[in-house]
């Protein structure tokens, strides 16, 4: 959706398609991965990687924060133990060791991405001595994408100057909303001189990629004053923004359900114009929209990747990155590799113990059959490029498109009806309204939705 557009959206609309529904970071999503003890097939399968010469992408969790955010939904521990935090890098270091013995020789590492939780949450020395656990076992090429998620309230100077030594280029800082009601609302007091603050201290260092951080539909915002963040983060001009729709799952989180009051949420109408007015003012404001919930300014390497087609989708959201296994580490870490999922324990104590015997035991895994990974990447492509060339699909998989999906098909014609979709024997192809309705497109094409459970998804607007 290249410029700014008035989209005419139907209560009914927003009624019918309002729904539970997976954001696709991974398809099968999650829920649907078994559950067990996946040692021997994980071991076994970073074996057989490392005979693979291609680079890999190596995710490190660090769950810690110093304070709760109500709204949030990553994996988080919030403590002011540091022998707790110690302990745990402790852990980190064994789990990496492991993985890199499985792997043999010393993988080539193309990005590193340090997740959380709150990465800036650890001192410098602990950050140096993270990054000391990788490079001791893994080459890094010169030109590696690495980055980090960091928090403008606990950020200094100091830590985004060892970060960028270390070699760190690319940073995203969250910021939510700057309205201070909403603030409040989620527990999360960040005046907008923070934010300002830490986003110049990267700039003077020369960083070369800042991502923002927002969300929309949050509690007690409206459009007015959304439109008053957006103002002041535009004039902040990050490289790239993610903004994000509000999870607002309180089947899944106990804060949800107890700190977050329903009465409080905007409507669905209300929050879906509050994205439009997102989508419209950085159309205004010279961004890119990046698939459903990125921007990025023209000259940004995502920007170039959606005019390329060369765009991809993965556990982080949109990246530039095609194919590229993907090992992650620490407490909830998930990991993508040639035809598999896994997932690593969500409870910090026993990952601390498990790794401290020295034993890498994912908790949560899935095989692709071949079925699975057509799908995922017609949801891949649906998702990146917003259309779906069918003779494309034909070629490589052998089927008949239509055929094959026809169950998806039938429901596709329906959307169609609503202006959602364009249908031809060659294409899919999204509408800009159909774009704002991406994961109920996406839905068809998933074939283990009914067997799963709803509170695990957030509502699709
Ligand atoms: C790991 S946090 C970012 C780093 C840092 N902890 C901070 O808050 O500044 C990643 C991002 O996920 C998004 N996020 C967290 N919980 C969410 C939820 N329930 N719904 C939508 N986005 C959410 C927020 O935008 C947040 O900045
Ligand atoms: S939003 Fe960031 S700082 Fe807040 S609880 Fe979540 S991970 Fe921690």
């Amino acid at each position: 959706m290249p410029h700014s557009v008035k989209l005419e959206i139907t209560p009914e609309m927003i009624k019918r398609y309002n729904r539970p529904g997976p954001r696709y970071t991974s398809y099968p999503t999650v829920p649907v991965w078994k559950d067990g003890k996946f040692t021997r097939d994980y071991t076994k399968s970073l074996q057989k990687e490392g005979q693979n010469e291609q680079p890999i992408s190596l995710y490190v969790h660090i769950p810690f924060c110093r304070q709760l955010c109500t709204f949030c939904g990553c994996n988080k521990i919030i403590t002011k133990n540091q022998n707790l935090v110690e302990k745990y890098l402790t852990a980190l270091e064994q789990e990496i060791a492991g993985v890199a013995e499985c792997l043999g020789t010393p993988k080539n590492l193309a990005e590193i991405h340090f997740g959380g939780g709150t990465p800036t949450f650890l001192n410098p020395q602990q950050l140096q001595r993270v990054v000391q656990m990788i490079v001791s076992r893994f080459d890094t090429q010169e030109e590696g994408e690495w980055a980090f998620e960091a928090d403008p309230r606990v950020t200094t100077t100091e830590q985004l100057e060892v970060l960028y030594e270390l070699g760190f280029r690319r940073v995203s800082f969250g910021v939510q909303d700057l309205d201070q009601t909403v603030q409040r609302a989620i527990n999360r007091n960040q005046t907008a001189e923070q934010s300002w603050q830490t986003l110049k201290t990267a700039r003077s260092l020369s960083y070369k990629s800042i991502n923002l951080d927002l969300v929309y539909g949050l509690p007690l915002q409206t459009k007015l004053g959304f439109r008053k963040t957006l103002e002041e983060v535009n004039k902040m001009r990050p490289d790239r923004l993610a903004v994000y729709s509000f999870a607002y799952l309180p089947g899944m989180f106990k804060t949800h359900q107890r700190a977050i009051r329903e009465k409080d949420l905007p409507t669905p109408e209300e929050k879906i114009n509050i994205y439009l007015e997102a989508i419209n003012f950085f159309a205004e404001s010279g961004y890119v929209m990046i698939g459903m919930d990125h921007f990025a300014l023209p000259e940004d390497d995502l920007a170039l990747a959606l005019k390329n087609k060369t765009l991809h989708r993965n556990f982080m959201g949109y990246t530039t990155l095609h194919n590229m296994t993907q090992i992650g580490v620490g407490v909830s870490a998930i990991s993508d590799f040639g035809d598999s999922y896994w997932q690593n324990t969500k409870e910090i104590e026993l990952y601390m113990i498990e790794a401290s015997e020295k034993k890498l035991n994912p908790r949560k895994g899935m095989k692709l059959d071949k079925e699975d990974q057509l799908r995922r990447e017609v949801i891949e492509t649906l998702m990146c490029h917003g259309e779906v060339l069918l003779p494309d699909f034909e070629s490589r998989y052998k089927i008949d498109f239509r055929h094959h999906f026809s169950q998806a098909w039938t429901q596709l014609e329906k959307f169609k009806q609503e202006g959602l979709v364009k249908l031809s024997p060659q294409k899919i192809e999204l509408t800009p309204i159909g774009m704002l309705f991406t994961r109920n497109l996406a839905m068809p094409f998933d074939r283990h939705l009914k067997t799963q459970v709803s509170p695990k998804f957030s509502n699709t607007v």
